[in-house]
């Protein structure tokens, strides 16, 4: 028998086959399709389930134990997704339909929820009592794991880091508020930072990196081009930081877990993104002359979204 995670993304769906050992076994992914009605995208998930669990020899539906799925959102126990905005998805019986294709049960929870539980088992928070796990992507997701389980509120709405208010006239956010931290930590801020600065600064690596054109720039051609030194890289990178750095000290000031773990699309910096953070967080620590937790990086990588999911039950 094996469980399936599915870790629903902005630009991809991936899908996972775990075996008891929470090792994986297959893997297969399509992409995510906004363009689509939701029992199409639905389907198309489906239909990846069932094809990467019979190219691993699973083909019958008694085979599969059980699917989670991770979504950047909110779902209830019924498996109704009720919020997910970068999707376009409100008050949608996922399970329902996802039942339809392939008849097995189902179990939704938030994609940073289920990556946190995934480190906290098998990634680098195991044996700690209590973690963060932050999610740097699109968006800015968050995961609060305390004495081993996933702690998302009284109402299930709770662990939604990205949308703390920094600013209250700042940045418009997906989410209809305005100033959300993830819209000053997320990769797509640092894109958003990086496009602002080469207007006025058309002479930077970061453009010439994006072959002059500004809708070429990545949070990768940011990173890359503060590595070399180029100096508005710098200037917008160290600035990119002092926000990621308030959003850790944040965590830290309402939780004081064992752990913050570090993942998602960003992280690939590694020790370029984490030396910084873990000299200047501190700074924002109210108590900062007591013990804190340690920064660590997140380890499972891509595969945290879809083997957290797959532990759910
Ligand atoms: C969503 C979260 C999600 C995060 C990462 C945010 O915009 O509100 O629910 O965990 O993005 O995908």
């Amino acid at each position: 028998m094996i469980r399936v995670g599915i870790d629903i993304g902005g630009t991809g769906i991936k899908v996972g086959l775990v075996d008891e050992n929470l090792q994986l076994i297959g893997e297969g992914t399509i992409p995510t399709r906004t363009d689509i009605p939701f029992e199409e995208q639905v389907k198309a998930i489906a239909r990846c389930v069932t094809e990467t669990a019979a190219a691993a020899g699973y083909r019958r539906k008694e085979d599969i134990a059980s699917v989670g799925v991770g979504i950047p959102g909110i779902a209830n126990a019924d498996g109704e997704v009720i919020k997910c905005t970068n999707m376009g998805w409100f008050h949608m019986p996922f399970r329902e339909v996802f039942r339809k294709y392939l008849d097995v049960p189902v179990f939704i929870d938030n994609d940073a929820n289920v990556a946190a539980l995934a480190e906290s088992v098998a990634g680098v928070s195991a044996g700690t009592s209590s973690s963060v796990f932050i999610t740097i992507g699109t968006g800015i997701g968050s995961g609060i794991i305390i004495n081993g389980r996933i702690w998302n509120g009284f109402h299930g709405i709770g662990g939604e880091l990205g949308h703390v208010i920094l600013d209250l006239d700042g940045v418009p956010c997906t989410c209809g508020n305005r100033g959300c931290l993830e819209r000053y930590c997320s990769a797509t801020a640092l894109i958003r930072m990086g496009r602002e600065a080469v207007r006025d600064n058309p002479e930077s690596l970061i453009l010439r990196s994006a072959g002059g054109d500004p809708s070429g720039i990545e949070a990768r051609t940011v990173i890359d081009a503060a590595r070399e030194g180029d100096p508005v890289a710098v200037r917008v990178y160290g600035e990119y930081i002092s926000y990621l750095a308030q959003a850790v000290a944040s965590v830290v000031n309402l939780l004081d877990p064992e752990v913050v773990v570090i993942g998602g699309g960003v992280s690939k910096a590694g020790d370029f993104l984490m030396e910084p953070l873990r000299k200047e967080y501190p700074r924002y620590v109210i108590f900062n002359d007591q013990p804190m937790p340690e920064i660590k990086l997140a380890v499972l990588g891509s595969r945290a979204g879809v083997i957290g999911a797959a532990m759910l039950s």
